[in-house]
């Protein structure tokens, strides 16, 4: 027996791996936090497989379920919505089920900034703009957040920054970043990426305040930085006709010339 924990994606049913949907398919038994895990991807469950929803659930109550699933030899699909790595709550699942000698799995899922960045049709690196993303929130009702780990720290870095679980903290999100992106930074909220009532906002530091409405409530992201722009970037050397490459030797006595795949 084994929980399989696997990576819902962003919404769209159809942005879920095929190892995923197997996966699922082969299991008796499916937990799924319901607050943003799409019921069609509940569809891929084998008829008669027992389906809970874990949103009002707590830790003891879903460690319970899969305990009783264990006993009975049930394999467990256990779904979260986007990628598992980033904000699932499956670090403390799996604490419990290694304490209880339980097996598990991990299938990772397309995460909310991918789908974000996708509708957005955006890339977050953009040759000398920049080079890094951050992934991160701000302290909520449940959660607080490290010392080292603040908005304007992340600000120092010119990164693009994906924040999460913030958008009700819009106004100190843009007083924290204005300093030092400037209130002309772009920014683009992207709510519900994937759904079929997915909407963008595009605006500033400056002007997102005014640019969003109350139907913008959760379930939305936040990114910043000069890269959501998408103008004034460098072409990458990757592709320059003039860059010796590997798969691109330049010149005769090119390091790479005579290399073919497979040399390495
Ligand atoms: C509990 S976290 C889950 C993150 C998820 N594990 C992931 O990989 O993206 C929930 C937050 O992720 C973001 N989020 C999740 N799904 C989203 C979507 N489809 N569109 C925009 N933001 C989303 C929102 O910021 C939301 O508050």
């Amino acid at each position: 027996m084994t929980v399989h924990f696997i990576g819902a994606g962003p919404g769209a049913a159809d942005l879920l791996t095929l190892r995923g949907r197997d996966i699922i398919a082969s299991c008796p038994v499916c937990l799924y936090a319901g607050s943003l895990v799409p019921s069609e991807i509940l569809s891929h469950c084998p008829e008669g497989a027992r389906i809970v929803n874990t949103a009002p659930m707590d830790l003891d109550a879903i460690i319970a379920e899969i305990a009783a699933a264990h006993d009975r030899g049930q394999d467990v699909a256990r779904l979260h919505s986007g990628d598992l790595s980033v904000w699932s709550a499956m670090g403390e699942q799996m604490r419990r089920l290694r304490e209880l000698g339980i097996p598990v799995s991990v299938t990772p899922g397309v995460p909310s900034f991918a789908a974000a960045a996708a509708a957005l049709g955006t890339e977050l690196t953009l040759p000398g703009l920049a080079q890094s993303v951050v992934l991160t929130r701000t302290p909520g009702r449940a959660s607080s957040m490290p010392p080292g780990e603040t908005l304007t720290n992340f600000a120092a870095t010119g990164a693009t920054l994906a924040i999460h679980l913030s958008i009700q903290n819009l106004d100190k999100v843009v007083a924290d970043l204005t300093p030092a992106y400037g209130a002309d930074c772009p920014v683009a909220v992207v709510y519900r990426a994937s759904w079929p009532d997915e909407r963008i906002i595009r605006a500033t530091l400056g002007t997102i305040a005014d640019a969003l409405d109350d139907g913008i409530a959760r379930t939305a992201l936040i990114l910043v930085g000069p890269a959501l722009g998408g103008e004034g970037f460098a072409e990458s050397c990757l592709y320059s006709a003039h860059y010796d490459r590997r798969y691109r030797p330049q010149t005769a006595d090119s390091p790479w010339s005579g290399w073919s795949e497979g040399d390495d």
